[in-house]
């Protein structure tokens, strides 16, 4: 070979040495270069195979049931609802419904995966020293609670937030310290005042400070891209179908499901895998043991929720033993 020959071979073999050395330090570009297929080590995901599970629970209920709800129901009043708040939309005023609604955006943050593996992570003291996080970050979809904190417990419940499900009174007064840019905000609305509350914040109007049991924060810093309203829908069939609550409540509702149960729920209509963490509270003899991973307050606290906690651990039983969600944590 001539000089000019071995010089062009010395330099292809530099400009390959360079490129595996460049795509080794950023595995990423690995991939995309050589194509080598990385071992998955993500649990096997089946299609369909959550909400087929939980069918033995839920039924085969529909499956149109948008997950969030849109403005273009109201306008033509497609779905008039059997139900109050929490269960459904009667009464609750279409015109300020409507209005909250209105410029929010309604997609799904998973309607583009194709199978989806989600964790609910709830808020309970397991999570404390349980090095999760690593785990948790995993998920195609991690579902958060009402003002659960992130920051400063990344190595226990992860970082990552693809959804928190909140009410006005649980909602962080800071929600960008303890989300990612691009979570979305799913208010869960118990009573006509919660549509109010988010349509004033959106629209900056007059704040309203009566008709909360708590006060929910007046100046919210988020983007209205990242909100929306869980359908009631979901709410309905948490408290039909799991707790066999009565649905035709009068006016003071004595027993809901909590936010917890309700994002189970909703995962098993969302994903098709569903693991839970951090749900499940101490024995109730334990009365010093705290509940939550990130603040000292115990069982007693509950008491005068509307909750019924062991009622709903067995709930969350029988979806464990019909294989419909797997949990991280001791349940
Ligand atoms: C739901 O549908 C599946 C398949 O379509 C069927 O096998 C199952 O029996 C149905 N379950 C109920 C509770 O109707
Ligand atoms: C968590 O770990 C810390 C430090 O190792 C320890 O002090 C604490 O008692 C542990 N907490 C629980 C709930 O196990
Ligand atoms: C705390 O987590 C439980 C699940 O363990 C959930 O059911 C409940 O709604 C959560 N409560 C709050 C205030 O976040
Ligand atoms: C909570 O549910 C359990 C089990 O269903 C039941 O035995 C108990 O009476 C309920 N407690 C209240 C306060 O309703
Ligand atoms: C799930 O809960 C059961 C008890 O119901 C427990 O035996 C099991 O170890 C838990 N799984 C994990 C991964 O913690």
């Amino acid at each position: 070979m001539c000089p000019a020959g071995w010089r062009l071979l010395a330099m292809l073999a530099l400009v390959l040495v360079l490129m595996v050395w460049y795509s080794i330090s950023r595995e990423d570009r690995y991939i995309e270069l050589f194509y080598f297929p990385i071992p998955e080590k993500k649990e096997p995901c089946l299609q369909g195979e959550a909400e087929r599970k939980a069918s033995r629970i839920f039924g085969n209920y529909s499956q149109d049931q948008p997950v969030f709800l849109q403005l273009k129901d109201y306008f033509w009043v497609k779905t008039p609802s059997v139900y109050e708040l929490p269960y459904g939309t009667k009464g609750s005023g279409r015109f300020r419904l409507a209005q909250a609604l209105a410029g929010l955006d309604c997609s799904s943050p998973c309607d583009s995966l194709k199978c989806r593996r989600c964790v609910v992570v709830g808020n309970g003291s397991r999570l404390r020293n349980s090095s999760l996080g690593d785990t948790i970050d995993k998920y195609d979809v991690v579902i958060r609670l009402n003002n659960a904190p992130v920051a400063g417990y990344e190595g226990d419940v992860g970082s990552k937030t693809t959804m928190r499900l909140f009410y006005p009174e649980s909602a962080h007064f800071d929600p960008k310290v303890e989300n990612n840019p691009d979570t979305l905000l799913v208010l869960v609305a118990f009573k006509a005042m919660d549509f109010h509350w988010i349509e004033t914040i959106l629209s900056d109007k007059r704040r309203v400070r009566k008709g909360f049991w708590k006060q929910p924060p007046l100046i919210w810093d988020v983007n209205p891209k990242q909100i929306r309203i869980l359908n009631p829908f979901f709410m309905e069939i948490t408290a039909d179908k799991l707790l066999s609550l009565p649905m035709q409540q009068p006016r003071r509702i004595k027993q809901k499901p909590t936010t917890g149960l309700l994002a189970i729920t909703l995962a098993l209509h969302l994903c098709d895998l569903v693991h839970i963490a951090g749900f499940g509270y101490p024995d109730a003899y334990n009365k010093k043991q705290t509940i939550h991973y990130y603040e000292q307050i115990t069982l007693k606290s509950m008491a005068g929720s509307g909750h019924n906690v062991s009622q709903e651990a067995l709930a969350i039983k029988r979806m464990l033993e019909i294989g419909a969600v797997k949990n991280l944590t001791y349940f």
